[in-house]
């Protein structure tokens, strides 16, 4: 891990078997560990979770001042509702994540943006840029997988925190993504148990 990056968790539900769609998630218990752990500077989403959740997102109270800054890895430019995500009430600010690649913007969009990467975005130089931001030192990561995976390749996630529900996963996604398995090795930090079934498993990625 780069020195000069922040500290990166990716905290996801997931079933017995490493999913992380296809099961009811308990959302309170996974909101409630987010509130009381982490306390994140700055929430790195991949933009299928933002597209995905943008519906109940919509009717927020107004920017949370303060608040975490959010950063959408948004490479080919498919969300569009950025104002009201900036006011949904979970974040201060947003900020577009492209690459040289990424298609025009509409003229008029009022989004800071930062472009770094030729075909995708380039996500250590992301969480670079992020981390050098005044106040930044905690990075959540905030994916199915997809996005997961591919920061777990580039050795830049410091924790995966693991949410395990008693269920077997009926979806396609894993908490790993599309990139294989974590090799890397992973060393236990804490763990907890929780009504209902669920564990908690924090590891520190080797
Ligand atoms: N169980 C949970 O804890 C949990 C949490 C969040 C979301 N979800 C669910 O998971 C689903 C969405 O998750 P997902 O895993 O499909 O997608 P995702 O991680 O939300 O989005 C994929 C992200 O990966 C980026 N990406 C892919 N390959 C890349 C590369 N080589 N370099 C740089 N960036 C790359 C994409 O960027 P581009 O846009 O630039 O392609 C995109 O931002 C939704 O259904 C959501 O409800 C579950």
């Amino acid at each position: 891990m780069p020195t000069d990056t922040p500290y990166v968790v990716a905290h996801l539900a997931v079933s017995l078997d490493g999913k992380t769609d296809g099961f009811p998630l308990d959302r309170s218990r996974f909101h409630q560990l987010v509130g009381t752990t982490w306390h994140e500077d700055a929430t790195l989403a991949g933009s299928d979770t933002v597209l995905s959740q943008e519906p109940t997102l919509i009717h927020g109270a107004g920017p949370r001042d303060p608040g975490p800054l959010l950063a959408v890895v948004d490479g080919r430019a498919r969300v569009t509702r950025w104002e009201e995500l900036r006011a949904a009430g979970h974040w201060s600010e947003v900020l577009a994540l492209h690459c040289r690649a990424t298609p025009p913007r509409p003229p008029g969009r009022h989004v800071p943006e930062l472009v770094v990467g030729d075909d995708q975005v380039d996500l250590a130089a992301a969480l670079r840029a992020i981390g050098r931001r005044p106040g930044v030192a905690v990075v959540r990561v905030v994916s199915g997988g997809r996005l997961v995976g591919r920061l777990l390749a580039g050795g830049l996630i410091d924790e995966v925190s693991l949410l395990v529900h008693p269920v077997m996963g009926m979806g396609a996604r894993t908490w790993w993504g599309e990139a294989p398995p974590p090799s890397r090795s992973l060393q236990l930090i804490d763990s907890d148990t929780f009504r209902g079934g669920l564990v908690w498993l924090r590891y520190r990625v080797a």
